[in-house]
């Protein structure tokens, strides 16, 4: 029997190794995936809220933001999910193509987040009047990878520079603390806000979001000619990473009050866009399927 002390040290070795091998390049950390996910479900119709409760897995209880984090859990076990979590683009071009972009580092197809979100969303109005004997999908993870995918492809250094990995190998400080500049926007800007401003409560963090909406904003950001629009998305979300993300954020620079005051507001509204967005495409997924079709 190993000893308790070297497993130990086994173990931290190999999560380090691990994090070397691996740069953390998975989305807005699980507060932003829940921010997100609680707001869309507040704005699901009553098709979706059913549909969305039909396939969710028994222990999300019936609610969204229970699974909206699953597939940064599940990235290691599914490896091939890896590049779906963002999309890369050429330096300081500033914007984004999805025939140039959206591939993996071998060069797949598809292979990106905005791939994703059109593959999880057409598996889901494909199967959705099919008799369940052919259905080809697990719709469940269908469900898991769009909530998330929807949340990732808003976070504006998702869809950052491939010279830089999406800002996470951009060394900065977070006012005291080392770390690189996609895990600030992952992460860091929102836990600051929760600490700051919102007593360490992310309900009330949700609440205040939420009540910054407005009806114009809703039919702005719902508007899309199809099923689901990742690729504007992609495109404002590049822009607001040149414009805000990268700007003033140069390898080794220390991060602190200006930053985090005039960025804050990008944050909070690109989580309210996927949050609308995302019920938006719900919304939209579930009303095609009208249950008379079903015998
Ligand atoms: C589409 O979904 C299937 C099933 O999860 C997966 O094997 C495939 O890699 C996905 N492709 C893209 C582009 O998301
Ligand atoms: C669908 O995926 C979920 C999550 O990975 C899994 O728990 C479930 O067993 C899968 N369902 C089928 C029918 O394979
Ligand atoms: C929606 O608009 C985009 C860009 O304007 C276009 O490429 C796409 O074909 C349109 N989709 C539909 C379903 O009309
Ligand atoms: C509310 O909207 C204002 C103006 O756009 C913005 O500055 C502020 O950060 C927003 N607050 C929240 C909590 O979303």
């Amino acid at each position: 029997m190993i000893s308790l002390k070297s497993w130990w040290i086994g173990s931290v070795l190999s999560l380090l190794l691990l994090s070397l091998l691996v740069p953390g390049t998975f989305g807005w950390g699980k507060d932003g995936h829940h921010v997100i996910c609680e707001i869309a479900q507040g704005y699901l119709s009553e098709d979706a809220l059913v549909g969305v409760k039909q396939l969710l897995p028994d222990y999300a209880e019936g609610e969204l933001s229970a699974i909206c984090f699953w597939a940064d859990e599940i990235r290691w076990h599914y490896h091939w999910s890896r590049p779906l979590h963002y999309v890369d683009t050429p330096d300081f071009r500033c914007n984004y193509q999805y025939c140039r972009d959206c591939h993996d580092s071998a060069g797949h197809k598809d292979m990106c987040v905005t791939g994703a979100i059109y593959n999880y969303t057409n598996q889901l109005t494909s199967s959705l009047d099919v008799p369940d004997s052919e259905i080809k999908y697990n719709l469940t993870e269908a469900l898991m990878f769009l909530s998330h995918f929807i949340g990732d492809v808003h976070q504006p250094l998702h869809v950052g520079f491939i010279g830089d990995e999406g800002g996470n190998t951009i060394t900065v400080r977070w006012y005291r603390r080392k770390t690189n500049l996609h895990h600030v926007w992952d992460t860091m800007i929102i836990e600051s806000a929760l600490k700051t401003y919102y007593n360490s409560d992310l309900t009330t963090m949700i609440q205040a979001i939420q009540q910054n909406i407005t009806n114009e904003d809703i039919s702005s950001w719902e508007n899309c000619n199809g099923t689901v629009c990742p690729d504007p998305y992609a495109s404002e979300s590049v822009n607001l990473a040149c414009k805000f993300a990268y700007r003033n954020a140069t390898p080794g620079s220390t991060l602190g009050d200006d930053y985090f005051i005039s960025r804050l507001p990008v944050v909070e509204k690109r989580l309210a866009q996927s949050g609308i967005r995302l019920a938006a495409v719900l919304n939209r997924i579930f009303s095609s399927n009208l249950p008379i079709a079903k015998e």
